[in-house]
C-alpha cells in the first residue's frame, strides 16, 4: 500500500551529485558573492560618487539578470507541468488515490517527528478556525471535512459539540478514520464517515455550517467543480476553512542574490499574474503498476494555488474570502528545514520560533509554504462554473 510519499514534505531524496554540489559552479559564486561586495562598495564612506554609482548600476544589472533567468525558467517549468498534467485520467486518479496513497497517519510515521510537528501545527490552525466559526452557534453545528484522510482535524475537535462528517475519495482512508474514531477515547464530537468525490458531493444543498478542506484542492483535476459543490452544501453565512500549497512560497534562494524573486512571490500573493513558477503536478508520475501495460507516464495534479486567483474562484461561486494568510516557513525542501530536522526537539522549538517571527514580518508573512483561506457563503453559485474560471487543462 505504501508506495507514495508527499514529495514536498518527505525528507528529500539523496540526489546524484550531492557530493559535488558543495562546490558551486562559477556563475553561482558570482551571483552569491557579487551583491554583498557591490553593496559594500556602494555603501563605503571612502567610495567616490562615481564608484558608488558604478557599484549600484552593476548591482542592478546582476539582480536584473538573475531575476530574468529565474522568471524565464519558472515560466518554462510551469508550461511543462501544465502539459504533464494533461496526461492525467480519471481511472488513474481513482486507482492512485485508492491503491497508492497511504493514510496521513502512516505517512507521518514515515516522515519523522519534524514533519509530523509541522502537520500538527496545520491541524491546530484549522481546528481553531472551526472553533471560531461556531463559537456563537445556538444549536448543533454540522461540519463537513472534504478529503478528510485519516481525520486528523477531527482528532483536534473531539471535545467540541459538533456533528462531523468526514468524506474521502480513498476507501481505505475512510475505513482507517472510522475505525480510529470508533475505538478512540470518547469525546463530544459525533463523527461519521462517507466515501465520495469532492467534485460530486453526496449531500443536499445547504447541509453544513462549516466545510473544512485541508490540503485537498491541489490534488483535484477540476477544482472549480469542487468549489461549486462546497458552496452548494454550505448554509448561507456558513464558513469554508481551506488550506493548500502556496504558489507564493518562499523561493529556495538567497534573498540578497535574488531579491526580485522574493518580491515577485510576495507581491504575487495579491497580484497573481506576477508569479512565474507554478507547479501543477506531483514531481513523479504515478506508479506504473496501476497503468495498462505499455502506457506512457501519467502525472497527477498537485497544484500550487495563487491566493488571489483562488479568491476570484471563490467569489464566482458565491464565497467571499474573509481571511488569507500563509504558514509553514521555511519550505521543507530547503537546507534550513533539513538542518532543523536533524536538531530533534530543539529544531522543533526553533521552527516554532521562526514561524512566530515570519507571520509578523510584512511581505515575508506571505511566503509560507501553505495558504490558509477562510471564506463565507454570501451568495449563490451560478451553475455551471463559467468557462475559463480555472486555468487547468481539464477545465473548459
Ligand atoms: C494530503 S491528503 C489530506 C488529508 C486531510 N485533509 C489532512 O489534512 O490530513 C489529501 C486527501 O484528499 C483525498 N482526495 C483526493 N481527491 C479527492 C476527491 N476527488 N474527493 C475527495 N477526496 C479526495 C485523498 O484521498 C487524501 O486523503
Amino acid at each position: 500500500m505504501l508506495r507514495v510519499l508527499d514529495a514536498r514534505t518527505a525528507p528529500p531524496r539523496p540526489r546524484l551529485g550531492d557530493a559535488v554540489a558543495v562546490l558551486p559552479p562559477p556563475g553561482r559564486v558570482v551571483r552569491i558573492a557579487a551583491p554583498p561586495l557591490l553593496l559594500a562598495a556602494a555603501g563605503s564612506r571612502g567610495s567616490s560618487p562615481a564608484v558608488r554609482g558604478a557599484a549600484l548600476s552593476a548591482l542592478a544589472a546582476v539582480w536584473a539578470f538573475t531575476y530574468s533567468r529565474y522568471r524565464k525558467r519558472g515560466l518554462q517549468q510551469t508550461a511543462r507541468e501544465w502539459e504533464l498534467m494533461r496526461t492525467g485520467t480519471l481511472e488513474a486518479f481513482s486507482r492512485h488515490y485508492n491503491e497508492c496513497v497511504p493514510t496521513l497517519e502512516e505517512e507521518l510515521d514515515l516522515w519523522g517527528e519534524y514533519h509530523g510537528h509541522r502537520h500538527e501545527m496545520r491541524y491546530r490552525l484549522v481546528s481553531n478556525r472551526v472553533r471560531r466559526a461556531v463559537e456563537d452557534a445556538q444549536g448543533p453545528v454540522d461540519v463537513l471535512d472534504v478529503g478528510c484522510g485519516a481525520a486528523l482535524v477531527a482528532d483536534q475537535l473531539r471535545d467540541a459539540w459538533l456533528r462531523y462528517v468526514g468524506l474521502d475519495f480513498g476507501g481505505h482512508h475512510i475505513t482507517f478514520a472510522a475505525d480510529k474514531h470508533r475505538n478512540g477515547s470518547p469525546g463530544r464530537l459525533q463523527a461519521s464517515f462517507v466515501a465520495g468525490d469532492a467534485e460530486r458531493l453526496p449531500f443536499r444543498d445547504a447541509s453544513f455550517d462549516v466545510v473544512v478542506w485541508s490540503e485537498v484542492i491541489e490534488h483535484l483535476m477540476r477544482p472549480e467543480l469542487a468549489v461549486w459543490e462546497v458552496a452548494r452544501v454550505l448554509r448561507p453565512g456558513g464558513t469554508l476553512v481551506l488550506t493548500t500549497n502556496n504558489a507564493s512560497e518562499m523561493p529556495l534562494r538567497l534573498p540578497l542574490s535574488d531579491p526580485l524573486a522574493f518580491l515577485e512571490k510576495a507581491l504575487g500573493f495579491r497580484h497573481d499574474w506576477l508569479i512565474s513558477e507554478r507547479p501543477w503536478v506531483w514531481p513523479w508520475p504515478v506508479d506504473r503498476s496501476i497503468l495498462p501495460a505499455g502506457s506512457r507516464d501519467v502525472w497527477m495534479p498537485h497544484t500550487w494555488h495563487k491566493q488571489a486567483e483562488t479568491s476570484r474562484l471563490f467569489a464566482a461561486a458565491g464565497l467571499t474570502t474573509r481571511h488569507a494568510s500563509t504558514f509553514e516557513f521555511p519550505p521543507p525542501q530547503s537546507r534550513t528545514a533539513r538542518w532543523l530536522d536533524r536538531r530533534g526537539a530543539a529544531g522543533r522549538r526553533l521552527v516554532d520560533a521562526l514561524e512566530a517571527v515570519c507571520i509578523r514580518v510584512p511581505l515575508v508573512k506571505r511566503l509560507g509554504c501553505h495558504v490558509l483561506m477562510v471564506a463565507e457563503r454570501t451568495g449563490d453559485p451560478v451553475a455551471p462554473p463559467p468557462p475559463g474560471i480555472w486555468p487547468g487543462p481539464f477545465s473548459s
